[in-house]
């Protein structure tokens, strides 16, 4: 390849993607194809470290794959696959399972917080989750990793692992730096706008999901917690506020002064709708691109197909090296 840096990131296969997940990380993915060589992937093999529907998750991986498509990732100019059909990541996963200590996986906050949730099934591939991760990161030794705040310990994992292995083994890992993207806003619930915008939330209201319909999207705005104030402002204490600015700025490109003035002398009511409305109308060609790809099963599965046969080549030069490394026996 050309002497681009490389970008890798994974998203797990939970359906469809939030407004959040949208505008913090997916929007900004398609972007970076220009700039960088972008490794993509559904993560099927991290989903089943809590209990799965197996229907349901084949189901979601699809969805999800479709749906990395329908927001501008193309397979032709990225690498964009499903986790489990490469086999070097579990491959790799092993070898690095062994360079990493059960302390250090015991410390992860991520892990506490799903055995507490998960606690009648604490099971190994929880505990050894961030080292999957790692192996995909390793793997194609990427350069950058976008992730946001409750992936970043896992990352700085990965590059411990990666720095460890080429002290014991001699240089070969890229040791991987995380990705801050210039644009990228965190999007918070519209119900309890201190809390970030969440699908597991209890009140559906607080979550758009980037395929609801039109209606639906418009419904939620309108009911979004504001405050008591009158005026479309971005300040302290003005939560709600602030949030629907950030939605409304960032699928408008419109500055936070030039919504302030837009809507001066209206009331919140009027600004409601008219974030509902910019949101569908910036989702619903997502949202059409999405059902053409899904009818398109075929095509689908040939993108998926070339996309894990591009991985497995890229990732095997390298994994192949570390089993050399570590003293396996070659077998060319
Ligand atoms: N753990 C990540 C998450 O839940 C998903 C993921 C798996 C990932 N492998 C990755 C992200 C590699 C970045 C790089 O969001």
């Amino acid at each position: 390849m050309d002497n681009k840096k490389l970008i890798f990131s994974g998203i797990q296969p939970t359906g469809t993607f939030t407004l959040g997940n949208y505008i913090g990380a997916v929007r900004n993915w398609s972007p970076l194809q220009q700039e960088y060589n972008c490794v993509y992937c559904v993560v099927d093999m991290h989903a089943i470290t809590v209990r799965q529907d197996p229907t349901k998750l084949r189901k979601n991986s699809l969805d999800a794959y479709a749906l990395l498509m329908a927001c501008g990732i193309d397979p032709q100019k990225s690498i964009l696959f499903i986790q489990s059909h490469v086999r070097t990541h579990a491959e790799l996963s092993w070898l690095l399972s062994c360079s990493t200590q059960f302390g250090e996986l015991s410390r992860m906050t991520q892990f506490k917080d799903k055995s507490q949730k998960h606690a009648d099934d604490v099971n190994a591939g929880l505990f050894t989750y961030p080292v999957l991760m790692a192996a995909d990161i390793l793997a194609y030794n990427a350069d950058l990793v976008p992730v946001g705040v409750d992936q970043k310990q896992h990352l700085e994992l990965a590059r411990n692992i990666a720095q460890r292995f080429n002290q014991r083994y001699g240089d070969l890992f890229t040791v991987p730096e995380p990705y801050i993207p210039k644009v990228g806003a965190k999007v918070m619930s519209l119900q309890e706008p201190s809390k970030k915008m969440s699908k597991s939330d209890e009140n559906p209201n607080a979550c758009i999901l980037i395929l609801d319909d039109k209606d639906t999207i418009i419904r939620k705005f309108k009911r979004a917690v504001t405050d008591s104030d009158s005026e479309v402002c971005f300040r302290d204490g003005k939560d709600g506020i602030n949030n629907l600015m950030t939605i409304y700025s960032s699928v408008t490109d419109k500055s936070f002064d030039d919504i302030t003035a837009e809507f001066s002398g209206k009331g919140y009511g009027d600004f409601k709708i008219a974030v509902g409305e910019a949101v569908a109308d910036h989702l619903a060609p997502i949202r059409s691109e999405f059902t053409k790809l899904s009818q398109d099963k075929a095509f689908l599965k040939q993108c998926y197909c070339d996309g894990a046969e591009k991985a497995l080549k890229y990732s095997q030069r390298i994994v192949s090296k570390a089993f050399h490394k570590v003293g396996f026996v070659d077998k060319f």
